[in-house]
């Protein structure tokens, strides 16, 4: 039997497995009910007494080390199976792919962030409003073709609710509810009753800006409008205020900036005037201020307004309003920023 025990030692130092099954297979050949090892315990019970002490240690000990062996062959697969041999832990991470925000998102904050830094806080109305607000406090006749469902979307008639068709009409929600220093930003989309094509869309963004207290005059609107056209255009932008009319503001006026395209010399993106529009503005007509309960002969005030898609066309040369509400990937992608 001492002669067994040492054979089966020496066999079982030198034990190799090429994977779990085999070394399992080896469990099974020595350690199992009819392993080779559980037979020698067997064969122990009929041991002379007088050897039970020096055999019972050396069967002990064999049956210790192979099951260690053997064990430590299963681990060695083990492990292996969780850590696949072919994984590269150091490559490089792939990319996690990060959304963007939309132009007009962006355009919209940095006019926000624009005006903040000259005392402008952000106020917003709603995008369904009825008559009065969106025309007549602020100074439309009742026969204004705006009024017309060619222009407007109506939601009802009698009394009058539709679709804002600017975001003027927080103006006068603005000055009915609040009191002078006024001095608002009021961004948000407007609708208008148009076939949809690359150059007009039913509905768009606008941002409104007014400003009403004591003593608010022309100049004041020139240099904040100026202000805004350098920070937005950049340091060399110029502008230019056209007459023109709105039945809210008296006097009115449209704003150009010098094309930043051609520096403005003339090319075919401001139709060879080397000048591009961006908004309308002017003073708050006295009529608007009264009729939002604004004393007239004591507070005056500019307004403004401006497309958000006219000015993101103008800093991303965007040639199809359309792109701006397909949300198109391809076309968002390309709008990655910190703003
Ligand atoms: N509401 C005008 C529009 O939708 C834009 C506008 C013009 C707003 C002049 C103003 C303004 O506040 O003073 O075309």
């Amino acid at each position: 039997m001492k002669e067994k025990i040492a054979q089966i030692a020496q066999e079982v130092s030198a034990l190799v497995a090429a994977n779990k099954e085999e070394a399992e297979a080896l469990r099974v050949k020595y350690l199992s009910k009819k392993g080779e090892i559980t037979a020698l315990f067997n064969e122990f019970r009929n041991v002379p007494a007088e050897q039970k002490k020096e055999l019972g240690l050396l069967l002990n000990d064999l049956r210790n080390k192979a099951q260690d062996k053997i064990n430590s062959l299963k681990e060695s697969f083990a492990s292996s199976d969780a850590t696949n041999a072919n994984e590269d832990y150091t490559r490089t991470a792939d990319p996690v792919l990060l959304g963007s925000r939309h132009p007009l998102s962006l355009v919209k904050s940095e006019i926000i962030d624009i005006f903040s830094r000259i005392g402008f806080s952000v106020a917003e109305g709603p995008e369904v409003e009825d008559d009065w607000h969106v025309f007549g406090a602020l100074n439309f006749s009742p026969e204004h073709p705006a009024r017309d469902m060619q222009d407007t979307f109506f939601v009802e008639k009698n009394p009058d609710i539709l679709l804002r068709t600017h975001t003027s009409s927080v103006q006068s929600r603005i000055m009915t509810s609040q009191k002078p220093p006024i001095r608002v930003l009021c961004p948000g989309r407007v609708y208008r009753n148009e076939a949809i094509s690359a150059r007009a869309h039913c509905f768009f963004h606008q941002v409104e800006g007014l400003y009403v207290d004591k003593n608010v005059s022309f100049a004041d609107l020139k240099q904040a409008l100026l202000y805004f056209a350098k920070e937005m255009f950049g340091e060399n932008t110029k502008i230019r205020l056209r007459p023109s009319y709105f039945p809210f503001t008296e006097p009115s006026a449209e704003m150009d900036i010098s094309c930043d395209i051609c520096g403005g010399t003339g090319c075919a993106f401001c139709k060879h005037t080397g000048w591009v529009e961006i908004l309308g503005c002017g003073m708050v007509d006295p009529n608007v201020l009264e009729a939002c309960g604004i004393d007239s002969k004591e507070y005056t005030g500019f307004a403004f307004g401006m497309g958000v898609e006219r000015i993101a066309n103008l800093k991303y040369k965007v040639k199809d309003l359309r792109l701006f509400s397909e949300n198109d990937i391809r076309f968002l992608d390309e709008f990655q920023s910190a703003y």
